[in-house]
């Protein structure tokens, strides 16, 4: 029987994986990333892009390049010459805008070769998420097992961990772990993320995503399936999507802070415009409102509690 890491790697990636169908994420799931939110979110970037004096965006699990393309758009109309590289497992979507380049990669934990991007903004948005972990859980006396899985979701509980897996267990998710409870093993995520910042010749690497740090760890376990717009209990049979939350302190990021705090500092601001400019500048109000209202949607709980983990590449 597989484990939960090789099930769910086989699930999304392998030949026929949930990540390889055509639909892409987006015909599964919405993230601050689409439509409006992803506007808002594109002309916040291009802020932080100009505050540090970046000259690209290199969008690592860009699903179908829908940040990128409002990147483009959000660049052409303040007049800013930014290069712009799409990175997923699939072939560069049709009709992408011609602007924006585009590398296929094997996926989960592995990368292709960036061609050392400098002096780039290097995103990765809900890619940790979906690099298969280890999954451990107590057995009756406290111990911590390997959780394998067969392609209908039955659980066994396997051998003790690796002694990687035990090492990362203690130093970032101690115990005591009672009988029955979760361990989602960072060390894949962390080693992701190390890859991603290898690959970088210069400037950001950011990863943002649901995540938890020491302290607030989620005792349960938090591995679920997505699949038309609904959570599903998580199948490892390429029918949807298979995502954890990411121990985000443990990728040894410069800085880890919520998407609510760094948008705001970037501008993005919820506050609704006051009632009297309806009545002198009623389409201004109403363009204001909606932007205030898609600001608060990025800021508020849900996707303003989301982490952003920084490193800066000298
Ligand atoms: C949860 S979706 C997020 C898509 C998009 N960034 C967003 O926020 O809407 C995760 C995306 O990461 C892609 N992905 C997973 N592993 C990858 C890898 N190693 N390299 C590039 N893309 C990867 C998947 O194919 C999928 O499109």
């Amino acid at each position: 029987m597989r484990t939960w890491q090789q099930a769910w790697t086989e699930a999304l990636y392998g030949e026929g994986g949930f990540y390889r169908r055509a639909e892409g994420p987006a015909g599964h799931f919405a993230t601050s990333t689409h439509g409006t939110a992803g506007e808002l979110l594109a002309d916040a970037l291009l802020r932080l892009v100009e505050r540090e004096g970046l000259r690209q965006v290199v969008d690592v699990g860009c699903g179908r390049g829908e940040l990128l393309t409002a990147l483009a758009a959000s660049s052409r109309r303040a007049d800013v010459d930014l290069g712009l590289l799409g990175v997923d497992v699939v072939d560069r979507p049709a009709g992408l805008d011609p602007r924006i380049d585009w590398l296929i990669s094997p996926g989960g934990p592995d990368l292709p070769d960036l061609g050392a991007p400098t002096d780039a903004l290097v995103l990765a948005h809900e890619w940790l998420d979906v690099v298969p972990c280890g999954i451990a859980r107590a057995d009756e006396r406290g111990v911590l097992r390997t959780v394998c899985v067969e392609e209908d979701g039955v659980e066994h509980l396997g051998g003790p961990l690796d002694d990687a897996s035990a090492a990362w267990v203690r130093r970032w998710w101690p115990g005591p772990h009672p009988p029955g409870a979760t361990v989602e093993v960072g060390s894949t995520r962390d080693e992701a993320f190390e890859r991603l910042v290898a690959r970088t010749g210069s400037g950001l690497v950011v990863a943002v995503d649901y995540g938890h740090r020491t302290g607030s760890r989620p005792p349960d376990g938090t591995l679920i399936g997505y699949r038309a717009g609904t959570a599903c209990p998580p199948l490892p049979d390429g029918s949807c999507d298979l995502t954890a939350h990411v121990a985000m302190d443990s990728l040894r990021a410069d800085t880890v802070r919520t998407q609510r705090e760094v948008l705001r500092d970037l501008g993005v601001d919820g506050t609704r415009p006051p009632t009297e400019r309806a009545h002198t500048d009623p389409a201004g109000y109403l363009a204001a409102l909606s932007g205030a209202s898609h600001a608060a949607a990025l800021t508020g709980p849900g996707p303003g509690d989301f982490l952003w983990a920084t490193r800066r590449v000298p």
